[in-house]
């Protein structure tokens, strides 16, 4: 979603701006700009569009200065089009605003102005905020500073803003309202960021914004206020742990490629010094403080979105299986809105890759609220979700650059797993099952290895499926968001439409759409359900449909029903889901390549979704 990355320093702004932008690109986009200031002029390019062309544009320009602000922007008021693209400038050309969020009375605000005399060129919800911040600044007379927080008190909505005015050509103003902001603190320059990746190349000490908070910068230095009171702040600075070759790509055509690949590492990060294999359990340091809440727990909610939500569907199988504990698996875009059912007995879990996505923010806000112990399960370090939870645990997969969520998710299965096995062990799990489970996440990294190791089967798979228009995903138990998640990535990134479904429930359905173009894909392990798919199988079979099987172990029944076989390693069913997604990711990225998709950037998807 929105990037926002400001510079403020000696040095010439463009290239760093520019490169900032590149840095973001990530989170999703469909136009980007430039603002810079230079001797009291302000200069603006903006374009639908890549930040490529972007930098060719600013390459044929004069555009030059010190002290600017750069965009990329995710299309929600007003179409994607030049116009629309910030930097957002008033009539006046005084003051020029990046934004990211949504101002939800924007329309009134707009009105309002209208009656004053001001004119819009853009569709935007933005330039309504940049318009009420001008007329602040000349029909009250108010220095800049004082202008843009008097225009914040009279928002409704959410907003990460960075402001600059041509009157003012040495301050920046920056304010955070529901969508995040970092400060990057170098010799004699401030960076100011969406979120830390186009920082990091720059410096390691950065201070994170909390809501109601704002930035000034001068010659004098940087002054942090609360927004509404005018409160001067004095916060911790805190070092910036990723480095830079977590989000670059090293040799892999793509990101997502890479972070497939990193999960051989990253599910060992995630373990790190918390199994406990003697006693089949886990560590999880973040949680202990709450844990006698967490035991006595009458039940869970797992509140999620996206790929997330499917690892937490996975934790319900896990806890209800290992603790007897009720949990509810609930969309945090429903989950807010819902009379839910929560008192003080209740723990909400939020996994969050991001840690920053708007509607969980919004949930654990309520269930806090609520009277409910809120945990997160965040990768961010640092991240409004990590922040605002009672207590948690981080997930450690580095930074996922990549649009379609891979390592972050088999991260969050890894803890879900730790989880279940804590809390199962304080309850009714034996010392033996937890010993076997613990042990078979101690060595899931050669079963991945021997996965990631020779991939060709899975590219022919892909090059013999390339043309069909449809997929199916089925599975049964924990395997079921397994499936929702093969299906998840396929669409994502190929635009193939693709189902995932719990392989009985296919008859109630999906089993209308199968015909010999249609593969489907089932995600069979030999477990106590695997006669029951093979059954399902059968019944896709008598149709004509292409089937695809992940399964632990090669079999004569399989050859006989199967078209092809993906076959990993025999690992515990409750481990399983981890292991068996590494190849559905494979799968739907070699299927988006062959097809000529952005694999990392596909059209209209955001990485980190910070509006409603
Ligand atoms: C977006 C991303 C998904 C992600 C979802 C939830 O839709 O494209 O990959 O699963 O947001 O994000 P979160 O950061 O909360 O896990």
């Amino acid at each position: 979603m929105c990037g926002i990355i400001g510079y403020y320093g000696n040095e010439d702004a463009i290239p760093i701006l520019i490169n900032g932008l590149k840095r973001l690109e990530y989170r999703g986009y469909d136009s980007a700009g430039i603002a810079v200031i230079n001797g009291g002029g302000l200069n603006v390019l903006k374009q639908a569009g890549k930040v490529k062309e972007l930098e060719s544009s600013v390459e044929e320009s004069t555009l030059k200065g010190s002290v600017g602000i750069a965009h990329t922007r995710w299309a929600t008021h007003g179409e994607p089009n030049d116009l629309n693209a910030h930097p957002h400038m008033d009539e006046t050309g005084t003051i020029v605003l990046i934004h990211n969020g949504i101002i939800e009375n924007y329309s009134n605000l707009r009105e309002a102005l209208q009656k004053e005399g001001v004119t819009f060129k853009s569709d935007t919800d933005t330039e309504v905020l940049v318009q009420l911040i001008a007329s602040f600044y000349r029909r009250d007379k108010l220095s800049f500073e004082q202008a843009v927080r008097a225009a914040l008190q009279e928002v409704v909505g959410t907003f990460g803003i960075v402001a600059l005015c041509k009157e003012e050509p040495d301050v920046m103003v920056a304010a955070r309202h529901g969508s995040p902001l970092v400060l990057g603190l170098s010799d004699g320059a401030y960076f100011l960021a969406s979120d830390a990746s186009p920082i990091i190349e720059h410096t390691r000490n950065v201070i994170y914004l909390d809501e109601g908070e704002m930035v000034i910068l001068n010659s004098d230095g940087y002054t942090i206020k609360q927004i509404y009171k005018n409160k001067v702040l004095s916060k911790a600075v805190t070092t910036l742990n990723m480095s830079l070759e977590e989000i670059e790509k090293g040799n892999f055509p793509h990101f997502m490629l890479k972070e497939i690949f990193d999960q051989k590492q990253t599910i060992m990060d995630t373990m790190r010094g918390r199994l406990i294999l003697d006693e089949g359990s886990a560590h999880l340091g973040g949680l202990m403080d709450c844990l006698d809440r967490i035991e006595n727990a009458s039940r869970f909610y797992i509140t999620a979105c996206g790929t997330s939500w499917h690892a937490g569907l996975v934790g319900k199988y896990l806890i209800e299986e290992c603790a007897h504990i009720p949990v509810h698996v609930e969309y945090a875009s429903e989950f807010r809105y819902r009379k839910v059912i929560i008192d003080s007995d209740t723990v909400v879990i939020a996994i969050s890759q991001s840690g920053e996505t708007a509607d969980t923010l919004a949930a654990i806000r309520k269930a806090k609220e609520m009277g409910a112990l809120t945990v997160g399960i965040c990768n961010v370090v640092g991240s409004s979700i990590a922040r605002e939870t009672d207590c948690g645990v981080y997930t450690r997969a580095g930074s996922e650059i990549g649009v379609a969520s891979t390592k972050a998710f088999t991260a969050q299965l890894t803890v879900l797993s730790m989880f279940a096995l804590k809390l199962g062990r304080r309850k009714n799990l034996s010392k033996r099952e937890g010993i076997n489970i613990a042990k078979s996440l101690v060595g899931i990294e050669k079963t991945i290895e021997s996965t990631l190791d020779d991939t060709s089967n899975l590219e022919y798979i892909a090059g013999e499926t390339v043309k069909a228009n449809n997929f199916l995903y089925l599975g049964r138990g924990l395997n079921f968001p397994v499936a929702l998640e093969g299906a998840l990535k396929l669409k994502e990134i190929s635009y193939i439409h693709a189902e995932g479904y719990p392989a009985a429930e296919m008859k109630h359905g999906p089993i209308a759409l199968i015909d010999e173009k249609m593969p489907v894909v089932f995600i069979a392990p030999h477990d106590l359900t695997f006669g029951k798919v093979i059954s399902n199988i059968q019944e896709v079979k008598s149709r004509r449909g292409k089937i695809i099987v992940v399964t632990d172990k090669k079999s004569k029944r399989l050859d006989k029903l199967t078209d092809y076989q993906i076959v990993v390693p025999t690992t515990h069913t409750r481990i399983f889901p981890i292991v068996a997604s590494i190849p559905l990711q494979l799968l739907a990225y070699y299927l988006a390549v062959l097809r000529g998709c952005e694999v990392d950037q596909p059209r209209n998807l955001a990485k980190s979704v910070t509006v409603e």
